[in-house]
């Protein structure tokens, strides 16, 4: 398969109308859209990105018309996020519309839903005339790609089309509630902080980590965000001390790089942090780095899903 490379989102869009895959720019990550309601298309995606069958796809929708074709009815504390958060980096877990297909769903009876910001994105949904699933647009198991060069050395030919657009502006993946119980549980962290979630339902709790949060959010339990190099965390201070670096070994974070460190990204603030650490592991895979010592950061605001992620690379 011939995967194009374009920067007209009405053509990335004709694509998904004719049933295809087509990798695009959100301001999170880039996504591996395809249609909804299209059962073989959604199936594709799952094939190209290697991705377990039972990990559930967030579908995402340029205006909220889309959203009644998606869910049964929304419970309130999704709708007082919704009118907070949308469009922009949140993920509402809510109980899905019957006509929605299982395979897009993993055969839950709820539905991860976003709508994305960014302008081009928007435009690319409402040219598609149709929700769009989509994962992150990456081999299972690998770092989530922020950039089109990203997503085409993961996926190329083995997706139809990736639409170019800017580096993502945030850099790590959406927050996801789930909204159909009790009180809403923040599944993944995100760009929306746990503190700005609590600040419209202040019953708002995280689970992460938990038993229960791996039951109720199956794409919790894979491995993820993962470079091949080995990472290891340390805290802000402490990385001076931990002596010469090991052969081959790179580091991200706020201060000085431990000795020897072949390859260094210095970072201003925990949001370009968020924003450069995908694409630094990449990096570092590319130059067959072996260690990657990364900073850890205070978990308040972006830096609890930093955190987040930064965990899961190292376990
Ligand atoms: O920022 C993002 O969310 C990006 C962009 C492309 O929108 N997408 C993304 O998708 O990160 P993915 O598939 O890599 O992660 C989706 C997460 C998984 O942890 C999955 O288990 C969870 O959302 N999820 C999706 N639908 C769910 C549902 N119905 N119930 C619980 N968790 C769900
Ligand atoms: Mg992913």
């Amino acid at each position: 398969m011939k995967t194009i490379v374009t920067e007209s989102a009405d053509e990335a869009a004709r694509f998904i109308r004719e049933g295809g895959t087509v990798a695009f720019p959100t301001e999170t990550v880039y996504g591996l859209g395809a249609d909804v309601f299209n059962e073989a298309a959604v199936a594709k995606v799952f094939e190209a990105k290697d991705r377990p069958a039972d990990n559930p796809l967030i579908a995402h929708v340029g205006d909220s018309s889309h959203i009644e074709r998606l869910v049964g009815s929304i419970p309130d504390s999704a709708q007082a996020f919704i009118d907070t958060f949308f469009p922009g980096p949140l993920t509402l877990v809510m109980p899905k519309a019957e006509d929605v297909p299982a395979i897009a769903t993993s055969g839950l009876d709820t539905i991860g839903v976003r709508m994305p910001a960014e302008k081009i994105t928007r435009e690319f949904l409402e040219a598609c005339r149709t929700p769009v699933v989509a994962p992150s647009a990456n081999v299972s198991g690998r770092p989530s790609p922020t950039d089109w060069r990203s997503v085409l050395e993961d996926l190329e030919g083995r997706i139809d089309c990736v639409l170019k657009g800017k580096p993502s502006r945030f850099g790590l993946e959406s927050t996801v509630v789930d909204c159909t119980g009790d009180v809403p549980v923040v599944l993944r962290p995100g760009a929306v902080a746990i503190e700005q979630l609590c600040e419209v339902v202040p019953e708002t709790v995280t689970f992460a980590g938990s038993d229960e949060t791996e039951a109720r959010s199956p794409g919790m339990r894979h491995k993820h965000y993962s470079p091949r190099a080995k990472v290891v965390l340390f805290d802000r201070g402490a990385v001076r001390q931990a002596s010469a670096c090991p052969e081959n070994c790179a580091f991200i974070g706020f201060g000085e790089p431990p000795e020897g460190s072949s390859l260094t990204m210095i970072v201003d603030s925990a949001e370009e942090y968020a924003r450069e650490l995908f694409g630094f592991f990449r990096l570092c895979d590319r130059k067959e780095i072996e260690t990657i010592i990364c900073e850890t950061v205070p978990e308040e605001g972006i830096g609890t899903a930093l955190m987040d992620r930064l965990r899961r690379a190292a376990a």
